[in-house]
Order: structure tokens, then sequence, then C-alpha cells
């Protein structure tokens, strides 16, 4: 299938972009998120805390590109109507980021993803994509994932090796949950397997490892989703 046939929709001559909301997106990995997105031919949802730092993170000259003020900690029915019944599919790249508040992995990597899939089932939404934290956050994490998996919607959970912001130096290698345990990967390599789980539907209902090795063959995306079994 062409790219152009995944992004758009021709309603009466008119060609409409696919929209998908990006929470965090003013984050390291987020913003990669949204100009990947954009550079594959869809519209931007881009959910962010502080309208001025995504006024210098985000590229604001993009007539696709939308920002909204959207805290996950703020609930799944403001976060509903943020997020609107324009937005085709979610993607998390939030994190708590450290501050004084000792239960912030809790309410931004838990509750606020929690808030992410119940907005996404008062919309319909039918996708959202995660990258997942391991570290200080893994169980915060893998109690919102034990949450997506059960709750009826299409999601792709990402869970990346350590991050760098380096441009890659390998190819991505994608393994089954609980296989990779060491291993780091470029943020542009994980926004673009965020984006391209969009895109191939062998990504749907699945948990993915990715690290990234100069040693590793260049493989499609069908052929590393494909390679991944359904739990
Ligand atoms: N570092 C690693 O090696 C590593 C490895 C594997 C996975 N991960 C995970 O991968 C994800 C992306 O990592 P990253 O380094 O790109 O993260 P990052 O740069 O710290 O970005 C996190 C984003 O989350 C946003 N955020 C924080 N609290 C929020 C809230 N209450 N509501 C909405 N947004 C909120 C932040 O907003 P502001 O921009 O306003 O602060 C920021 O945009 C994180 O979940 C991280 O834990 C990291």
């Amino acid at each position: 299938m062409e790219a152009s046939e995944i992004t758009e929709e021709v309603t009466e001559n008119v060609s409409v972009k696919k929209k998908v909301f990006v929470a965090g997106a003013t984050g390291s990995t987020g913003k990669r998120i949204v100009e990947q997105l954009l550079a594959k031919g869809f519209a931007v949802k881009a959910g962010v805390r502080d309208l001025d730092k995504a006024r210098t993170t985000l590229l604001n000259d993009n007539p696709d590109l939308q920002i909204v003020k959207a805290d996950v900690t703020e609930g799944s029915e403001k976060l509903a109507q943020v997020i609107g019944d324009d937005s085709e599919a979610v993607i998390c790249a939030t994190g708590f980021r450290p501050d004084w508040d000792l239960f912030a992995p809790w309410k931004v990597d838990n509750f606020g993803t929690v808030n992410l899939v119940e907005a996404c089932r008062k919309l319909g939404v039918n996708s959202l994509h995660l990258p997942k934290c391991l570290g200080l956050t893994l169980v915060a994490k893998l109690q919102a994932e034990q949450y997506i998996r059960k709750s009826g919607i299409n999601y792709t959970i990402v869970r990346p090796g350590g991050l760098r912001n380096e441009p890659p130096t390998g190819n991505v290698v994608m393994e089954p949950e609980d296989t990779l345990y060491e291993g780091s990967i470029s943020r542009d390599q994980v926004a673009e397997v965020a984006v391209e789980a969009l895109i191939h539907s062998e990504s749907y209902y699945k948990v993915v490892e990715i690290v990234s090795r100069p040693d590793a063959p260049k493989r499609s995306y069908e052929d590393l989703f494909g390679s991944i079994k359904q739990r």
C-alpha cells in the first residue's frame, strides 16, 4: 500500500490527512515523533504541558501541526476533549520529569497513561502507541501496560533500550517482550518505530523491545513487526 493511502482519505475529491495525537510532544522523543509523522504525511495534534516551550521546540509554521495543552494527569474527560474526535490514533511519549513530587512517576507514567487509555475508549480512538521506560519507573509503566493490554483498544507497546540523542549508528533490532536486557538506540529510531507501528498492521496488539546494532541486518518494518507474536 502507498504511504499516501495510509495517511490520507479522499472524501468527495478533498484529501484529508489522518490526524495523530502525540502526548509528551515537547519531549526528546516526542518532538522527533511529531517531525516524523509530519514528514510521513500525517496531520499532528501535539499535546504539550507548556505552550511557550512548544513554540520553541516544535516547527510551528507547518499547517498540519496543531499544538494543544494536555497534561495527562488531569483526567480522562479533559484529555478526551483535547484529543477530540478528529484524532485517529494516539502516541504516548510522556515520561515523568523529576521534581519535588515523589509520586510524579506514578502520576505521569501510570495514572497518566491510564487516563490516555480511558480517553481513547471514550472517543473510540483505536490505536495507542507507547514508548516504555526502563529504570525507575519500570513498575509504574508495567502496570499501565497491563491496563492497556486489557483495555480492548488496539495498541503497540514499544520498549526501547537506553535512549541516545545521536543519529542512528546501526539497524533496528526488534524482539519480543522481556528478551532484550542491554543495548541502546537513537531516539530518531524510536520515533520511527512508533510512527511505522501506525502504518503496519503487523504491529497491532504487540509489545516490542528495540535496540540498534551496527552489525544487524536492515529489515523492513513489516518483517520486524511481523516476526513478533501476539501474546
Ligand atoms: N532515557 C532512557 O534511556 C529511556 C529508556 C527507555 C525508555 N525511556 C522512556 O521513553 C519515554 C520518552 O523518553 P524521553 O527521554 O524522550 O523523555 P523526555 O525527554 O523526558 O520527555 C518526556 C515528556 O513527557 C512530558 N510530560 C511529563 N509529565 C507530563 C504530564 N503530566 N502530562 C503530559 N506530558 C508530560 C514532558 O513534558 P515537558 O516537555 O513539558 O517537560 C516531556 O515532553 C519516557 O517514558 C522514558 O521514561 C527512556
